[in-house]
């Protein structure tokens, strides 16, 4: 029926039926070119992920400051929902933003499951829709969209190299463990079909409810199976927990604890002596040697009196992804299909490296082997070069 109606006959259809009343997959109604772009940031501000969401808006700003404050000539509006990691709440959270503050870009989230909610709104509303986290590998696969764009990662991507690092080491027998939710499982997928391809045996599966963090039983546990050693998927406040845990149960001299570098980002002052010597795969490390890094994360560290870490970069990227597209449509952002051949064809000179979006709308990038050393996420070899997410169902480009 939808498809019967034209575009502007579908706006009025939809919001006379009070079905997804605001949502239209075209353009605006007419706002003068001057009014202000609107953000909707929908990302965690509470919870075990709170201090990733506040990293993201901040390097979002930050890219934002650094480009002059405005997007293709036209200031900026930011509006801001709490989305608590609580994939219940994502719909009603991702359409107030759309409906009741009519925003222009959706930017969120940070947990994949919250992730689904908005793809799904997104996908229906046809709003222009930016993943500065969530790694949901659906987001850009089987539910890609033309309208969605991620600028962070697939759960599939940084622990793909994974299990060929630690076969390279020698290990045979690995437990994995994690939180029982899309990044925790699909984490464990992709790190399961690297570690079996190259000879490796996850003989384990280990998973707690999201964001549990009692890890006792488990880790009794892990010690019990004696495994060659433990992979994980754990990130912000939950991760502090757990490395800390895995020491003070004295196994991280027994069972080295490998892990998506998510373990170790933001966190690593929180964990302190726990987190020495941890081996993980990223899209991008503190101590990576490009001016390009170097400049944000001074310039990071100045506006906010903290460190920078892989979601301020994701916000960053996605500040720059704004600045290049709308830059190019001259702030027209409601030709939704101009902007989209803007990202699709955008080069985001980035502090990880340089990326593209690969046809599925995920960055193609480099994913680091990083050691923790004196407090530091240290580099120490590209893991894979330009590794781009399978995109398996996608049916776009
Ligand atoms: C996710 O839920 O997709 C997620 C959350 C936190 C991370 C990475 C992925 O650090």
């Amino acid at each position: 029926m939808i498809k019967t109606i034209n575009r502007a006959g579908r706006r009025e259809f939809m919001l006379a039926a009070g079905a997804l009343a605001g949502a239209s997959f075209f353009p605006k109604p007419a706002r003068a070119q001057s009014a202000k772009i609107k953000l909707g940031l929908m990302l965690p501000y509470s919870g075990t992920f709170a201090q990733l969401g506040t990293a993201i808006e901040n390097g979002l700003r930050l890219a934002l400051d650094q480009g002059g404050g405005k997007l293709g000539g036209r200031e900026v509006e930011f509006f801001k929902v709490d989305d608590e990691s609580d994939p219940s709440k994502a719909t009603d959270n991702a359409n107030r933003l759309i409906t009741r503050d009519k925003v222009d870009v959706l930017i969120g989230s940070v947990h994949s499951g919250v992730a689904m909610g908005m793809v799904k709104v997104a996908r229906e509303s046809g709003t222009l829709t930016l993943i500065p986290n969530a790694g949901a590998d659906a987001a850009t696969g089987p539910l890609c969209s033309s309208n969605v764009f991620r600028t962070s990662f697939s759960n599939w991507q940084p622990v793909h190299p994974l299990g060929k690092v630690m076969a390279g080491k020698g290990h045979k027998k690995a437990v994995f463990i994690t939180w029982k939710y899309a990044a925790g499982e699909e984490s464990l997928a992709s790190f399961k079909e690297g570690f079996t391809a190259a000879g490796g045996e996850v003989v384990k599966e280990l998973f707690l409810p999201f964001p549990n963090v009692e890890f006792q039983a488990l880790l009794t546990e892990i010690a019990a199976i004696k495994p060659d050693a433990v992979a994980c998927f754990f990130a912000g406040g939950g991760a502090v927990k757990f490395v800390k845990d895995y020491a003070a149960a004295g196994l991280k001299d027994k069972i080295p604890l490998y892990g998506s570098g998510f373990l170790t980002e933001g966190v690593l002052a929180a964990q302190g002596e726990a987190a020495e010597g941890l081996m993980t795969t990223l899209h991008y490390a503190d101590s990576l040697d490009l001016p390009r890094n170097k400049s944000f994360r001074s310039a990071y560290a100045k506006t906010y009196k903290a460190e920078a870490d892989v979601y301020s970069v994701q916000g960053y990227d996605t500040g720059l992804l704004l600045i290049q597209a709308l830059g190019q449509v001259k702030g027209d952002v409601g030709n939704i299909k101009a902007v989209v051949t803007a990202m699709e064809s955008a080069v985001i000179d980035s502090p990880r490296g340089q990326w593209k979006m690969s046809k599925a709308h995920n960055p193609v990038q480099d994913i680091y082997l990083r050691r923790v050393e004196k407090g530091d996420n240290k580099v120490i070899g590209v893991a894979w070069k330009a590794l781009e997410d399978p995109a398996r169902g996608c049916k776009l480009g």
